[in-house]
């Protein structure tokens, strides 16, 4: 067992990643029941919902599990940019028969700003919190350390790691370019070094004094032991899981995910106004069409948009407009339950970890 495990108070090095709109109470549950640590994603919900989110899943499991949230800068609207792209969108929206929103917004609060997530953190204590996008305020956090909280952050780089580590979180998830979802870029303006997951799990084990935790592409039991080779101490998963029962993902998403698109994911700013992994869809196509050369507005202005015809595209019963995010490693995903992959997982890592230098 790492130090990390230890503290957290869990048998397994393996992390369901939290996944906003994806990830539920049931799966991180199950997850956590297993013995490795289930996650829930709060950053598209506000503080209310949230709370329902958190009482469900404490009402299913005893064990730790993490919350998680975005801590973007906060948008900044520019309302020619809006009108530009919602203009362009126009002509896709009519093909469902439908309008474009006439404005979009900033559809959630970022946590940096989200006084009330924070008081109801305080007040419901999971035994981690992570961020992702950034950090929030040195009071946010050491409020948050003080009530005995394990706070995760998220690194694309290891400036990123480093300012993170400097700010005072527990462990570091190295999230690598073959992730699914969204880049955990702290600024997405900037330059992505756009490091692979074991290039930037070795550099930040070398370099940064917190456990490190390992994400992007891992989908089975020998991608955990490669990952624990290299040093991580888990493996943090989100594709995995995507198509298991327990998840909120729709019939869409599920068909896409075992359809020849899993070969294909697309790193794209369109559907958020945010660099995000997702599989090849009629959104990203959309570069090349419709949103050819127009630059997003930002994040989550351009989401707003973005779900609006979504929406409008599924009442047709057009799915392939939605943010199917998915990583590299989508063509291994496997659709079970929740504590049954765990269970996989481990019977995986164990083979990898037993197999013989002479069999390779
Ligand atoms: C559908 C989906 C939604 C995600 N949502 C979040 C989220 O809300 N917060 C977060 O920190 N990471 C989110 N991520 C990224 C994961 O934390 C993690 O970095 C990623 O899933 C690891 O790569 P993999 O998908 O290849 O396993 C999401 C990933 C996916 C696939």
């Amino acid at each position: 067992m790492t130090g990390l495990l230890k503290r957290l108070g869990i048998e397994l090095p393996i992390i369901q990643a939290p996944m906003a709109g994806t990830s539920t109470p049931a799966m991180a549950a199950a997850v956590s029941n297993a013995g490795a640590l289930g996650s829930i994603g709060v950053g598209a919900a506000n503080a209310a919902s949230a709370r329902g989110m958190i009482e469900s899943l404490a009402g299913l499991t005893n064990k730790p599990f993490n919350v998680n949230v975005f801590t973007h800068r906060p948008a900044k609207a520019d309302p020619l940019r809006e009108l530009a792209w919602l203009e362009a969108l126009k002509p896709e929206f009519e093909r469902f028969g439908a309008e474009p929103p006439t404005a979009i917004g900033q559809i959630y609060t970022s946590f940096v700003t989200d006084e009330a997530m924070l008081e109801l953190f305080l007040e419901t204590r999971p035994a981690v919190v992570s961020f992702h996008f950034g950090l929030p305020s040195p009071e946010a956090i050491a409020r948050l350390k003080a009530a005995g909280i394990l706070l995760f952050s998220s690194a694309t780089n290891l400036d990123e790691a480093e300012k993170a580590v400097a700010a005072g979180v527990d462990a570091i998830v190295a999230q690598g370019y073959e992730a699914g979802g969204h880049r955990g870029v702290f600024d997405p303006a900037g330059p992505d070094s756009q490091l692979g997951v074991t290039a930037l799990t070795r550099l930040l084990v070398s370099r940064v004094s917190v456990p490190v935790i390992a994400a992007g592409g891992i989908m089975d039991g020998a991608g955990i032991a490669a990952m624990l080779d290299l040093g991580a101490a888990a493996a943090q998963l989100g594709t995995a899981f995507i198509a298991c029962p327990e998840s909120s993902a729709d019939q869409y998403h599920r068909d896409a995910l075992f359809s020849p698109a899993a070969t294909a994911t697309e790193m794209t700013a369109l559907i958020s106004g945010r660099p995000a992994r997702c599989l090849h869809n009629a959104f990203t196509t959309l570069k090349d069409g419709a949103l050819k050369g127009l630059e997003a507005p930002d994040y989550p202005i351009a989401y707003d948009a973005g779900k609006a015809l979504a929406a409008a595209a599924r009442a047709k019963g057009e799915g392939g407009f939605g943010a199917q995010w998915a990583g590299q490693g989508a063509p291994l995903a496997r659709a079970m339950p929740a504590a049954d992959l765990v269970r996989t997982l481990v019977a995986e890592l164990q083979a990898a970890r037993g197999g013989k230098e002479a069999d390779r």
